[in-house]
């Protein structure tokens, strides 16, 4: 049985392949539409999501399967002080796999050692997001054509922002790329990512605080939001907030080809103005993640999609 806890568990050819097949199931959604008939995903959402989660249930629906949990941990028995442990045995009783997203680092991975079906980390605090660097890495796959040779500009908040965390992570085994990593000092990337990742590996970066100065250079813009959520004090969060605004005028520079992501939600930081530019991909991305959270189910149910289709 495996998991997906940290965007390294999958090696570079399991993500190509993962990738490959949220590809075909794009390209061939009738295909997929019964594959996991009778089985059944259960959403297990300690902290607020839209998209991770609606995306997990509109994929094992669209997989043929049905879906099964809690938004909040006040409607959970975690507001009555059920272990994460606890919690996990009794969900391996009712479903076959589980998406998981907590407030607290490492809570996921806890799951996954008491787990008896495959647990997907669905963003552990300000630690990662697996299936969100899926989501990022199938969208720049499929409209640049590769995820190699790029110059990837990460801005905002880049201390708190978990998807960053796990991008870097994970573009880090593809050739030639390089990031320009913007952000101001007290949302620099934090030390044990610029050190163990980025320098051990000798991946080319550079960190600068000025958007302006380094658009031109960028293949690809990954806007992230200042993470109220993990600030310690409102004063810190209102003052950093709104440092990167991307409007009109910033995208003077920019590349004919750059495309501009964003996990989303968006908060101020990319201007609404932006979403005519076709080079605003953020919206498209959101489609995207249900094409690689459908691989994804598929790939850890170990579901082979033509015996599957041959039986029923
Ligand atoms: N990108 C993302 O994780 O969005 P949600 O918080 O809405 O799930």
């Amino acid at each position: 049985m495996r998991h997906l806890i940290s965007p390294l568990d999958f090696s570079a050819e399991e993500i190509n392949q993962l990738l490959d097949l949220a590809t075909d199931i794009k390209e061939n959604r009738e295909k997929y539409s019964e594959v996991c008939h009778g089985k059944k995903l259960a959403t297990l959402f300690y902290e607020p999501s839209t998209r991770t989660r609606l995306s997990f249930e509109a994929a094992m629906l669209n997989l043929g399967g049905s879906v099964l949990g809690f938004s909040s941990a006040d409607s959970s028995s975690a507001s009555k002080g059920e272990s994460v442990a606890d919690t996990i045995r009794i969900i391996s009783c009712y479903a076959d796999i589980c998406a998981m997203r907590h407030p607290k680092e490492g809570a996921p991975l806890v799951a996954s050692l008491h787990s008896g079906i495959p647990v997907i980390n669905a963003g552990d605090g300000g630690h990662h997001h697996p299936t969100q660097t899926l989501t990022d890495l199938l969208t720049i796959r499929s409209l640049k054509g590769k995820l190699n040779n790029l110059t990837i500009g990460l801005c905002g908040d880049l201390k708190f922002g978990r998807t960053v965390h796990s991008l870097i992570n994970a573009l880090v085994r593809y050739a030639n790329i390089s990031f320009v990593l913007i952000a101001p000092k007290e949302l620099a990337l934090p030390d044990y990512i610029r050190e163990n990742v980025l320098v051990a590996n000798n991946i080319p970066f550079r960190e600068v605080e000025s958007m302006e100065e380094v658009m031109g250079e960028l293949d690809v813009l990954y806007m992230t939001r200042v993470q109220k959520e993990r600030f310690f004090n409102e004063q810190d969060y209102v003052r950093l907030k709104d440092v990167y605004i991307l409007d009109k005028d910033k995208m003077q520079n920019a590349k004919e080809d750059m495309i501009i992501l964003h996990p989303l939600p968006r908060v101020n930081e990319i201007s609404v103005e932006i979403d005519k530019d076709p080079r605003a991909a953020y919206f498209k991305q959101a489609q995207f993640g249900v094409y690689a959270r459908m691989a994804l189910i598929l790939t850890l149910l170990n579901i082979k999609v033509d015996e599957a289709n041959a039986e029923r």
